[in-house]
């Protein structure tokens, strides 16, 4: 199965994700508040607020605008206060 791992880099935490079919519509802020992992938003998508500020693969990219199907086996997302 592929996955990404996603690194909380305030506590150093490590947490391997499944890429699954049925969440590929899913953006990525929707997928990791499924998933309970603390992500901050206030405007929840509407890519005003800036707060889903994410790196994958060590660009910035607000979580609510990329969608889990944009995502490959192997990426790193990093949240920089997780
Ligand atoms: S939730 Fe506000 S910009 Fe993404």
């Amino acid at each position: 199965m592929s996955s990404v791992k996603l690194i909380g880099n305030a506590s150093g935490k490590e947490f391997i994700l499944g890429l699954e079919k049925r969440d590929s519509k899913l953006s990525l802020l929707e997928y990791l508040c499924h998933k309970e992992i603390p992500i901050a938003y206030s405007c929840y998508g509407e890519g005003i607020c800036n707060k889903c500020l994410v790196r994958i693969n060590s660009k910035e990219q607000l979580s609510c605008q990329i969608f889990m199907k944009n995502l490959s086996d192997g990426d790193i997302i990093e949240i920089s206060y997780l």
